[in-house]
C-alpha cells in the first residue's frame, strides 16, 4: 500500500501502484505491478548509459529516415551483430522490414542535436537527412546513406526480427564499418576523440567522464594455485 505523506508517496507495505517519491524499505516489484510507462523509466533509469544508435534507413518508396534507437548494443563479434529495440511499430522498423537493411550511425557529441532533432515524429514521406540538416553519402553494402557528420558508421543487413510484448527487436549483422580517422589513435577507437553521447532515463543524457583501466585476471597466471581464501589476485582500480 502507498501513503500518502505530505504530498509525497512512500511505500510502507506489501504493494503499491507506482514508483513512490521515497522508499522505507528496498524496492522489489513485478513489473506487472506497475504502469507500463513507470516500469519503463525504471528500467531505461537502471540499464544505463546506453548508447544511441542514431539509425538510417530507406522506405520501400525511397525516402531517407533517421532515427535514434537507444535500445541498442554490440552483440556478437565473428561476423559482428547489433542489436536495436524498437518500441513500438516506428518508421524504423518498418523500412528494415522492406528492404532487410540500416545504418547505425554513432551519436557522438559532434551530432548530438541533430541526432536529437531526429526523434520528432515526422511522417513517413519526410526525408530526415534534409529536415535536421545532414549529409546523406553512400553506403558501400547497403541502400541507406550513412550520415557524413557522424563519427563512425555501421552498414547492417537484417537477420532476424524477434517480437518482444509491444517492441521489436532488430537482430542484424555488421556488412561494413566506417570511421573517421579524427577518432583514430594508436591502432584504436579512442574513446575521448569519439566522445560518444550516453543515455540515461528520459532526456537525460551525459558523456565520458573518468577513464580508468582494469586488468583482467585469468584462472591460470593470477588464480589457480592460490590458497582460496587469498583475494590478493583480485585486480584493483
Ligand atoms: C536518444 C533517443 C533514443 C531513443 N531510443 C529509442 C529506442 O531505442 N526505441 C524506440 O522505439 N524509440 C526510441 N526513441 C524514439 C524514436 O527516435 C522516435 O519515436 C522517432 O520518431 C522514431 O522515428 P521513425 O518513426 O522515423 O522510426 C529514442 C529517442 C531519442 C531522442
Amino acid at each position: 500500500m502507498v501513503a500518502a505523506q505530505a504530498g509525497r508517496r512512500l511505500v510502507t507495505a506489501s504493494s503499491h501502484s507506482g514508483p513512490p517519491d521515497d522508499l522505507d524499505r528496498d524496492l522489489d516489484v513485478a513489473p506487472g505491478e506497475w504502469d507500463p510507462q513507470d516500469v519503463y523509466y525504471l528500467m531505461t533509469g537502471l540499464v544505463v548509459p546506453r548508447p544511441i544508435a542514431w539509425v538510417s534507413t530507406v522506405s520501400a518508396d525511397g525516402v531517407l529516415n533517421l532515427a535514434p534507437h537507444s535500445y541498442f548494443n554490440v552483440m556478437s563479434n565473428d561476423p559482428p551483430h547489433v542489436v536495436i529495440g524498437s518500441s513500438g511499430r516506428k518508421d524504423t522498423l518498418a523500412n528494415i522490414e522492406a528492404t532487410g537493411e540500416l545504418v547505425v550511425n554513432i551519436t557522438t557529441e559532434h551530432v548530438l542535436e541533430q541526432m536529437n532533432a531526429s526523434a520528432v515524429d515526422a511522417p513517413p514521406e519526410v526525408d530526415e537527412f534534409e529536415r535536421v540538416g545532414v549529409t546523406p553519402v553512400a553506403s558501400h553494402t547497403v541502400a541507406p546513406a550513412r550520415v557524413a557528420e557522424a563519427m563512425a558508421a555501421l552498414e547492417c543487413r537484417l537477420v532476424q526480427v524477434v517480437p518482444a510484448g509491444n517492441g521489436h527487436i532488430v537482430i542484424a549483422e555488421v556488412t561494413r564499418i566506417h570511421i573517421d580517422r579524427r577518432v583514430w589513435r594508436d591502432g584504436r577507437v579512442a574513446p575521448d576523440l569519439l566522445r560518444p553521447v550516453l543515455r540515461f532515463a528520459g532526456t537525460q543524457y551525459g558523456t565520458v567522464g573518468e577513464l580508468f583501466k582494469l586488468p583482467r585476471p585469468t584462472w591460470n597466471e593470477d588464480v589457480g594455485d592460490r590458497d582460496p581464501d587469498d583475494r590478493s589476485w583480485i585486480p584493483r582500480r
